[in-house]
């Protein structure tokens, strides 16, 4: 028997099937960029015996969003999402880690709200690094509200051209906006949490243990839990957070980060 159906966007990434492997008790949606990986990952499920149906959905596009959300809800007994969809700095465009992790957060995060219902949890991937970003009228507004015309622009003088710094805001951002639909989703009888991945050893870690091996190693010396993350170690997380048992967690970031977070921010 079913538990419902759970959308993970990014679904094709490596959090994002390590997710589906976790919850596959549930009916899966997978969502991601592209059709060939969409439907490489719903057949990989469908062989395990896993529930799964997806659909290509370029996120920063509001329209493709809007029919991820139809095409969801038809599956019938919504029961919860998982936004994993994202990109790293390494992409080396500003505009784009803006436009992927936080605008188009912020268009699903509207555009879902509508299938918030008692029992719907939502689970939005920030990061580690969103915490070093410190709160600061100059920028905090636009974070909150990075739709909203000139957002950009006023983020962009405070990372002066390095997209690995505008991944941070961007995920500084994602806490944000968490936060500031707590009650909203609430009013719905749903719960909205973030979840922050520590280094986790997927493709976009991997690619940057290449590309910054020493800073990559720095973070590794300041772990307590003195290894790596595992996308297992965060997909347990989330489907804890997506079942019933995680009823009173909503409106807070969740780190499973090996304790990082605890060295850098005494
Ligand atoms: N892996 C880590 O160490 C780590 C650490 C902290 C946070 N995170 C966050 O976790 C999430 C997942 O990371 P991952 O390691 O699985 O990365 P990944 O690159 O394996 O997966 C990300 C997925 O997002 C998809 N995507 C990118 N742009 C998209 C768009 N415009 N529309 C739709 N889909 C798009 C990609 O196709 C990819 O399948 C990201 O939000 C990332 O910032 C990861």
């Amino acid at each position: 028997m079913k538990q419902g159906t759970i959308l993970i966007t990014g679904g094709a990434g490596g959090l994002g099937s390590s997710c589906a492997y976790a919850l596959k008790d549930h009916r899966i949606v997978i969502a991601d960029y592209a059709q060939e990986p969409v439907d490489r990952a719903v057949a990989e499920l469908n062989a395990q015996g896993i529930e799964a149906v997806g659909m290509a959905c370029d996120i920063t596009d509001p329209g493709a969003v809007r029919r991820l959300r139809e095409f969801t809800a038809n599956q019938g007994d919504f029961k919860g999402m998982v936004h994993t969809a994202g990109v790293s700095g390494t992409v080396g465009d500003p505009r784009k880690v803006f436009d992927i992790n936080l605008a188009a957060t912020a268009t699903i995060v509207d555009e879902f709200s509508e299938l918030a219902a008692p029992g719907t949890a939502f689970v939005l991937f920030g990061s580690m690094m969103g915490h070093t970003i410190p709160p600061d009228p100059r920028y905090d507004a636009a974070l909150r509200d990075p739709l909203k015309d000139g957002a950009f622009t006023v983020v962009e003088p405070f990372v002066q051209g390095n997209a690995d710094t505008m991944y941070n805001f961007t995920k500084r951002g994602v806490l944000l906006i968490c936060k500031d639909n707590a009650m909203r989703y609430g009013k719905r009888g749903a719960r909205i949490v973030t979840v922050s991945p520590g280094v986790i050893m997927t493709a976009m870690a991997k690619k940057a243990l290449e590309e910054h091996p020493a800073v990559m190693k720095q973070t590794l010396d300041m772990t307590p839990a003195g290894r790596y993350g595992q996308p297992e170690d965060v997909a347990r997380l989330v489907r804890f957070l997506l079942s019933d048992r995680a009823g009173f967690i909503t409106g807070t970031d969740v780190a499973v980060d090996g304790g990082v977070l605890s060295q850098i921010l005494k």
